[in-house]
């Protein structure tokens, strides 16, 4: 039918190693589908280091998948193993933990609405949204070659 966007199948952790998008050193995340309509992402987050990531919370549901490696978050007990299937609800304040013996995590996010950052008082020092995600991969993919361009591969 006409306007329908096309589907899309492929792999998940892409051949290109450009297709990463560096978030901050040694961590990277994949784009997969950036949703300007309803607003949000899909994206693979790689990790290369252990210790504190940050502290967020979501004004939306968050769902992941443990592809590779493992995670928690300080306010809970349990740990993110690789095939975990995660659900973060709606208003939870949380901080994303790598352990020191895992030398490579990559998990599956599908995220609504907004990452909001939190320093340690619980105060916003920053966000993202789809439209922050869209201008780091813009800005990655001019500078490594790929083209600015590239990013349209994933906006819906
Ligand atoms: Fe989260």
């Amino acid at each position: 039918m006409a306007g329908i966007q096309p589907e899309i199948a492929v792999a998940a952790i892409p051949s290109d190693e450009r297709v990463w998008v560096p978030q901050a050193p040694d961590v990277w995340f994949r784009p997969l589908l950036l949703n300007t309509v309803s607003g949000g992402w899909c994206n693979l987050l790689r990790v290369r280091k252990s210790g504190i990531l940050s502290r967020h919370r979501h004004p939306m549901a968050v769902v992941g998948y443990v592809i590779k490696g493992r995670w928690r978050y300080l306010e809970h007990d349990w740990i993110a193993e690789e095939g975990s299937f995660v659900y973060e609800p709606p208003g939870e304040v949380h901080t994303l933990t790598v352990p020191e013996d895992c030398a490579e995590m990559i998990t599956f996010f599908n995220i609504q609405g907004a990452m909001i950052y939190l320093d340690e008082q619980g105060r916003q020092n920053g966000y993202e949204d789809v439209w922050t995600k869209i201008e780091m991969c813009r800005a990655h993919y001019a500078s490594c070659g790929l083209g600015a361009g590239h990013v349209e591969h994933y906006i819906r």
